[in-house]
């Protein structure tokens, strides 16, 4: 392992979040800020390097521990599972999981075998299973709203943050699956190995999460 330590961050909106907090712990982004086709980003004076990603390679880097640290959503974590500790709620990128049907259909009203579509199949076995209910979950990789129009599925499990979606598209929620927000994960090893370095950082995290009254959740 190299003598700087290594965050993977998940691309998007999430990163966003994360630089402002970052900037807000006095760390200098502008690589990341202006990343060009650049995917590593060494951050000036931080002895931090900052990896992009897709959510579900920001657990595999963490888990392989080629990056000690990582931020993704609750919802890749709870899709993808894997051998990491889940240290901090970084309170952004709130939303939750739901189970959402046509707007007035009765989802529970028969004996039948519903068809759930989602990208998350396996939040949607572990709430079916809880619920001892017995589904076909059918696996689509976006724009799941479609699937119920099209008279494909009875029902979805997806992300919902305003509910815009599902409101435009005639479907409503009826019930929370899961509360979803970012987290901050680190690689076991390096927890390990680099202790100082990491708790230092996550308690530089902490002291800023509670500061950050402009940040909109
Ligand atoms: C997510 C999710 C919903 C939408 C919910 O999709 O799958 O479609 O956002 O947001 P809302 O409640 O604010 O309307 P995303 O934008 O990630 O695109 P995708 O469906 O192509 O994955």
């Amino acid at each position: 392992m190299s003598e700087r330590l290594r965050i993977a961050l998940t691309k998007g909106r999430l990163q966003e979040k994360s630089v402002e907090l970052f900037e807000a712990m006095g760390l200098d982004c502008s690589p990341v800020k202006n990343p060009g086709r650049r995917l590593i980003h060494p951050l000036p004076n931080a002895g931090l390097d900052v990896v992009l990603a897709k959510a579900p390679d920001v657990i595999t880097y963490v888990e392989h521990g080629v990056c000690d640290m990582g931020v993704v959503g609750k919802d890749t974590i709870l899709e993808k599972g894997g051998a990491f500790y889940e240290v901090l709620d970084l309170k952004f990128g709130k939303c939750r999981f739901a189970l959402a049907v046509k707007k007035g259909s009765d989802f529970y009203g028969t004996y039948k075998t519903r068809r759930i579509a989602s990208k998350y199949p396996n939040v949607t076995r572990a709430f079916f299973e809880q619920k001892g209910m017995d589904v076909d979950i059918i696996k689509i990789e976006g724009s799941v709203e479609l699937a119920p129009i099209l008279e494909l599925a009875d029902g979805i499990v997806d992300i919902v943050e305003t509910g815009a979606t599902l409101r435009e598209n005639g479907l409503a929620p009826i019930e929370e699956v899961a509360q979803v927000s970012a987290r901050l994960i680190v690689n076991p090893a390096s927890m390990k190995l680099r202790k100082g370095q990491i708790g230092q950082f996550i308690a530089q995290c902490e002291g800023h999460l509670g500061k950050r009254t402009k940040i909109a959740p």
